[in-house]
């Protein structure tokens, strides 16, 4: 993992702030999340405090510091979906899991991000469960859903 990430930096040289972003992308893309590794050797390239990375890394909410879990929600929270109060749907799954978007419970089963528009606003809300979408979804729905997925991760 670590040459992949060589690799990538080598292929964003001389970036300034404004290329950093591609280059977070792109190891996230990869990884899955950006390591604390990858931050330490992106600052190392660019000649910049660990901080600094981290700082512009945590501005933005496309970003995540811990690996996925098994099941992986993803909450819309465009326009749409704001709306039908995805707010709620993710208070409730924060409450439900005990972890905030970003995050990773424990035991590796589940993770949480906020995304923007998935492109089913007329669905809305919507909700992305590993490669499977809910519309409609309602915080009522959530424990269910949990439920389903605690019994069979891969294949609910
Ligand atoms: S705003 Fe949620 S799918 Fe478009």
């Amino acid at each position: 993992m670590s040459d992949l990430i060589d690799d990538i930096i080598e292929r964003h040289v001389n970036i300034d702030r404004d290329g950093l972003i591609p280059l977070l992308q792109e190891i996230q893309s990869s990884q899955g999340f950006l390591s604390e590794d990858a931050i330490i050797r992106i600052g190392a390239s660019m000649d910049l405090p660990t901080s600094k990375i981290y700082g512009v890394a945590t501005f933005y909410d496309q970003f995540r510091f811990e690996p996925k879990g098994k099941v992986h929600f993803q909450i819309c929270h465009g326009t749409s979906c704001h709306i039908n109060h995805s707010i709620r749907i993710l208070q409730e799954l924060e409450r439900l899991l005990k972890i905030k978007p970003g995050q990773t419970t424990r035991d590796g089963m589940f993770s949480v991000d906020a995304t923007s528009c998935m492109g089913a606003c007329s669905l809305s809300s919507v909700i992305k469960v590993n490669d499977t979408y809910f519309h409609d979804v309602s915080p009522a729905d959530l424990k269910e859903i949990i439920e389903k997925y605690k019994s069979n991760p891969l294949n609910a």
